[in-house]
């Protein structure tokens, strides 16, 4: 085991318990850990130090960050008030109850921007990365496993490493990386992807063996995502996105294999992947940041024939699918770092297709992903921007309605942008679908309202948009009245001004 898992021999040495790899850490210590979507995330040494924080009450916090969110060690950590700051990007309960409080420091970035800026050096120094791996090359190059994320860079820059080998890995996931990094600026060459299945780097992360001090061997195992499985109205989103799509092949637009599909979180995306099953298109590729479960059902079934990503985000089931068959799969798949899988070079140079999740849009197209009520952090943009500024085709899905009916998702003004409406080309409710391209904004609002709006709120909708309108200018709104549906749901808990019952009248 020992042979295979650390072929450095110089390196054999150096192997620690987690409890002894923690003792490095020290308060004010800025960290870059390996994980994204609760996948490949370091766990063994961060647990340990929650325990030694737990037992002796010391008070230590740390800056971290990481590639996205870590499965149930972001949850320890907040609950011991061990965080300081985090970026990228987060999915925890505790974690954001904390970071709307004000406790812990949160930055929201775009998730291909992290490394940019770690390399420029505007976020200060890596004291430490804590890297999971599967096993460590001759040469002290580190083998990542479930995901790649940020972990090249910290590698890169960190002062020291500590590595996790997770023995519940197989050692045949050795292969499944491509990591390469952009050159320095300013005489950068283009990333010379020009295929989905373009590989470019090397199978493991390069790091010189004298940074990494401490290697822990470790059985913790991803904390496996939720499936959410759909319901009637994800199916009907799904449904006209497929049709949508038919349409665009038959128009000429797009070919019979569509372009390479991203598909963000939620449960529609992982309704659409499904409903590609049986649709009509064949030899799919996926060029995304997280391959959920569906994808690999999608290898299964034929339908898709090459996926890059830079993560898995996968079931209790389908992890130990496909862990214990990553050799079958192994030929149709690329994990990438998450500033290539996000990367908007790629994004646009290969025409993606790209559907993501809002929380709420606006009558003239802007979407908010992150923000409840306009203030109150939910998950974060995650690398929906990268695709939605980039892509070939943007999608964006939504319910139009939450929290049963008394929150319309669609306002006449969102209470946060993150993707413009120069950035949304189609947006889908379970009312239907609008094709904004080359609308102007008032086209725009008629569709949405028409196309998108729960009935309960649509006449609503209109009666603003025409008031707006009277008034005139390119974008109509009634400045004192834009946000006056959000005032009205924090005045009442409602954003009706009818009746509750209004909703199940109108309810498909
Ligand atoms: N106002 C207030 N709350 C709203 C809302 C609105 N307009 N729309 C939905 N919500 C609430 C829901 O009621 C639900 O609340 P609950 O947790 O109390 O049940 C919660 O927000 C999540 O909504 P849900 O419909 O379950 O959405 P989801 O699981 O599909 O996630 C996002 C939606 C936007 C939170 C999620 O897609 C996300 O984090 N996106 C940003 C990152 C991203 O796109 N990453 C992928 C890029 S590759």
């Amino acid at each position: 085991m020992l042979e295979s898992r650390i072929r450095h021999t110089g390196l054999r040495s150096r192997v620690v318990t987690a409890e002894e790899a923690q003792q490095w850490i020290q308060d004010g210590m800025t960290i870059g850990v390996s994980g994204f979507t609760k996948s490949g995330d370091a766990k063994a040494v961060l647990q340990a130090l929650v325990n030694r924080v737990r037992e002796t009450g010391e008070q230590l916090s740390i800056n971290l960050y990481s590639g996205a969110s870590l499965g149930e060690t972001d949850a320890l950590l907040a609950m011991h008030h061990v965080v300081a700051r985090r970026l990228p990007y987060q999915s925890d309960s505790v974690l954001r109850k904390q970071i709307n409080l004000g406790g812990v420091g949160y930055t929201d970035q775009h998730l291909s921007h992290t490394a940019e800026l770690i390399r420029s050096g505007y976020l200060g120094e890596i004291d430490l990365a804590i890297i999971e791996a599967t096993c460590i090359t001759e040469d002290g190059g580190i083998v990542p496993t479930t995901s790649v994320g940020n972990s090249p860079i910290f590698v890169e820059k960190a002062k020291r490493v500590i590595v996790e080998i997770n023995e519940t890995i197989p050692e045949a996931f050795e292969g499944v990386h491509d990591i390469y990094q952009p050159e320095s600026r300013p005489n950068r060459s283009p990333i010379p992807i020009t295929q989905v299945r373009d590989r470019i780097g090397t199978t493991y992360i390069p790091c010189d063996p004298d940074k990494i001090v401490g290697i822990v061997f470790t059985r913790l195992q991803d904390t496996p995502s939720n499936i959410v499985e759909p319901d009637a109205e994800t199916e009907r989103m799904a449904g006209y996105i497929l049709d949508f799509l038919s349409h665009e092949v038959r128009y000429g637009r797009l070919p019979q294999n569509l372009a390479p599909l991203q598909s963000g979180v939620g449960s529609v995306s992982n309704a659409v992947l499904s409903g590609l099953a049986t649709a009509p298109f064949e030899n799919l590729e996926i060029y995304t940041e997280v391959m959920q479960d569906a994808v690999f059902e999608l290898f299964d079934a034929g339908k898709v024939s090459f996926a890059s990503a830079c993560s898995f985000s996968l079931s209790k089931r389908m992890v130990e699918r496909v862990t214990s068959s990553i050799s079958q799969y192994k030929d149709k798949m690329i994990l990438r770092p998450q500033e290539i899988s996000n990367h908007p070079e790629v994004v646009r140079r290969l025409g993606v297709i790209a559907m993501n999740t809002a929380l709420e849009v606006d009558i003239y197209g802007n979407v908010n992903s992150t923000h409840v009520s306009g203030t109150r952090m939910m998950n974060g943009i995650g690398g929906s921007g990268d695709f939605a500024r980039n892509a070939g085709l943007t999608i964006f899905v939504t319910k139009s309605v939450a929290k049963d009916g008394r929150i319309s998702s669609v306002v006449p003004f969102v209470t946060h942008v993150d993707h413009t409406e120069h950035d949304v080309d189609v947006l889908v409710t379970e009312q239907g679908i609008a094709d904004l391209r080359g609308l102007t904004p008032r086209e725009r609002a008629k569709a949405i309202i028409q196309n998108l709006a729960h009935p309960c709120y649509r006449d609503e909708l209109l009666d603003y948009f025409k008031r707006a309108s009277a008034r005139g200018g390119h974008t109509p709104h009634l400045l004192e009245e834009a946000l006056s549906w959000h005032q009205r749901f924090a005045e009442t808990g409602d954003m009706r001004k009818a009746q509750p019952q209004l909703v199940h009248e109108h309810a498909l």
